[in-house]
């Protein structure tokens, strides 16, 4: 049985972000400090109570699951939870968010369990900017992937976080690959998330310039992005095709133009915290009533159903940056993106 809530704002929740671990492989420059502590063992949500949680998600109406991390790969047994969640909701839009380093040779795996869209996240395409951006040497790895999804036939889409001085002199190359390829190349602007001093203006790269400065290197035409997800889900990104390429151009404008109204999502952090926003610090502790003696999965059931009708808009993003800080104590690692 499915339900359809509505909350306050007329959104209901059909998308959920389950980040497996807090754990990654790589030290992006913006995400990783170095006071870092990551979570206990104990803490963190076991395959079986992921499973729960995802069977939990399916009543409450939810279609589409991302699993994130930090690095998803880096968990033992990862593809264990993708085979078993597929096998139990085979109708599941399941899809998986990675740094792709440690994807090449498991993408065949992953398409016969049914995986269809694979995201990567990737800031550059300079091999030794990727060592300056990330602290590790696995830009091969990396690139080697990214063929080996589209040989497969699996959506692609690659994720970079847009910053000026950083990447905003690879455009042209994104861009390329982009034409060159079948996939979307999508620009996240970068959001004051963690400790302050991961952040900073000078560093931001609003979508408009962007899109301004695409629009002198190629033909841009606007497409509607529904893309095999549930109906109401457009995604957070704009999205363009590019005249006489394969692949296509998304921005993704949190800061500039920000998709909280239709926003469709919820987040489990690695420690079965359920958020209902990625900028709000509301979060509903689902791991105690998971472990718990005598409450049933029923009880976690009626804390998702009530913390969905529950869900703020992200305004304070936008306000923490007019003050020139970053929101939420919490790294973009721990929650999932
Ligand atoms: P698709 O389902 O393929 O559209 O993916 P997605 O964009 O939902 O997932 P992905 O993991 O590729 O997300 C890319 C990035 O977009 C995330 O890491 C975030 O940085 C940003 N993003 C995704 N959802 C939200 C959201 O609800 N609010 C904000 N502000 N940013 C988001
Ligand atoms: N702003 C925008 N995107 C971020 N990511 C991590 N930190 C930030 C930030 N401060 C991105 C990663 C990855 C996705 C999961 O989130 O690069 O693409
Ligand atoms: Fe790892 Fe993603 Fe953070 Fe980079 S941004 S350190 S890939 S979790």
């Amino acid at each position: 049985k499915n339900e359809r809530i509505l909350d306050s704002h007329g959104r209901t929740v059909s998308y959920l972000r389950l980040s497996v671990t807090d754990r990654c492989n790589l030290r992006c420059a913006y995400c990783f400090s170095k006071d870092i502590r990551f979570i206990d063992h104990q803490s963190i949500l076991r395959y079986e109570e992921l499973l729960t949680i995802v069977d939990l998600a399916k009543e409450l109406g939810i279609r589409k699951v991302r699993l994130t991390g930090g690095e998803p790969f880096v968990r033992k047994d990862f593809l264990w939870l993708v085979e078993h969640i597929l096998a139990r909701h085979p109708e599941l839009d399941l899809r998986i968010t990675t740094n792709a380093t440690l994807l090449a040779g498991k993408v065949r795996t992953l398409k016969e369990l049914g995986v269809t869209h694979l995201n990567v996240s990737l800031d550059t395409l300079d091999p030794r900017k990727f060592v300056d951006i990330t602290g590790r040497d696995f830009f091969r790895q990396v690139r080697s992937a990214l063929d080996e999804v589209m040989a497969e036939g699996i959506k692609l889409k690659v994720n970079a976080v847009a910053m000026r001085g950083v990447n905003d002199d690879e455009l042209p190359a994104f861009l390329a690959l982009a034409r060159d390829n079948p996939l979307d190349m999508r620009f996240i602007e970068f959001m004051p998330m963690g400790d302050d001093d991961l952040w900073s203006d000078m560093r931001y790269w609003p979508a408009s310039d962007i899109l301004r400065q695409a629009e002198e290197l190629a033909e841009l035409v606007p497409v509607q992005s529904f893309d095999g997800g549930p109906d109401a889900d457009r995604g957070p990104a704009r999205v363009y095709s590019i005249k006489g390429g394969k692949g296509r151009l998304g921005l993704i404008s949190p800061l500039s133009d920000h998709f909280c109204g239709t926003c469709n999502r919820l987040r489990i952090t690695p420690d079965g915290k359920l958020r209902t926003c990625l900028f709000s610090d509301r979060e509903y502790r689902l791991l105690p009533m998971l472990r718990h003696p005598n409450l049933g999965p029923e009880a976690v059931l009626r804390a998702m159903r009530l913390a969905s009708t529950r869900k703020p808009l992200g305004y304070k993003l936008l306000a923490a940056r007019a003050k020139g800080h970053s929101v939420a104590g919490k790294r973009m690692s721990a929650i999932g993106g």
